[in-house]
């Protein structure tokens, strides 16, 4: 039994095809990702192959936000299907491109996919004795004004503390901590995330949202301050999910 992660598979399925030439599975998709970077070819079948080889029925995996480009659950459903058909214990975070996931609903998706996949989204889930908390985040990337991004950085310092809150509330004291976007903006050395962390003594951060050469290295790598940090964007890794535990 093991504890991975990967986030941003950025799945636009359409339909599946087979190359009966290789007996192999195409995907079809109405948004390709190798646009953006050759690292992305074909970045659906190399996911189901990989995750197929390496995660065990028992496993968990913390997928981390932007799962999929659809507006709503009805467009998504192929992805959503191919999620659920992955090995393992699934539970998605929320990423700022996930349109199909109204925060205040998250309880509803819990339902819908009772059984197959979790939503962590001001709740908790478990690992072993770890408690896996979480929430979307945010960093500064100019895209905005200031005053909104402090508005959403408030919001999700709120949502990440009612995470934590929660499981110390059931005793948990072990915490591996979550969040779709790095943990600080470009140059800063802390944030209100990192500050969390800290004050709850979480042993990890794991994050994704950084695409391509250029973004890897927006925010911490390794370990800082006594907590690991790690970036788990699916092209960063390669398309293989990080084993964290
Ligand atoms: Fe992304
Ligand atoms: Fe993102």
């Amino acid at each position: 039994m093991a504890l991975y992660a990967i986030g941003d598979l950025h799945l636009s399925i359409m339909r599946e095809k087979t190359a009966f030439l290789f007996r192999r599975k195409h995907y079809e998709l109405y948004k390709p990702m190798d646009v953006f970077d050759p690292v992305w070819r074909n970045h659906v079948d190399r996911i189901e192959r990989i995750w197929k080889r390496r995660i065990r029925l028992e496993d968990t995996v913390m997928i981390t936000g932007d799962h999929s480009w659809c507006k709503n659950l009805e467009e998504g459903e192929k992805d959503f299907e191919f999620i659920q058909a992955l090995p393992g214990r699934k539970i998605l975070l929320r990423g700022n491109h996930d349109m199909f996931w109204d925060v205040g609903k998250t309880d509803r998706l819990n339902q819908r996919f009772k059984g197959s996949l979790s939503f962590l989204q001001n709740n908790f889930f478990s690992y072993e004795d770890y408690a896996l908390v979480g929430t979307k985040g945010i960093c500064f990337e100019g895209k905005d004004s200031w005053e909104h991004f402090v508005k959403i950085r408030d919001r999700e310092e709120e949502r990440l503390r009612s995470s934590f809150e929660k499981a110390s509330q059931e005793g948990y004291r072990k915490f591996i901590m979550f969040l779709h976007y790095p943990p600080t903006s470009i140059g800063e050395q802390e944030s209100c995330f990192t500050r969390m962390a800290a004050e709850y003594g979480a042993e990890q951060v794991i994050y994704s949202h950084c695409h391509g050469q250029k973004r890897y290295y927006d925010s911490f790598h390794g370990e800082v301050e006594g907590i690991e940090y790690r970036l788990v964007s699916s092209d960063f890794l390669k398309f293989q999910p990080l084993r964290l535990l």
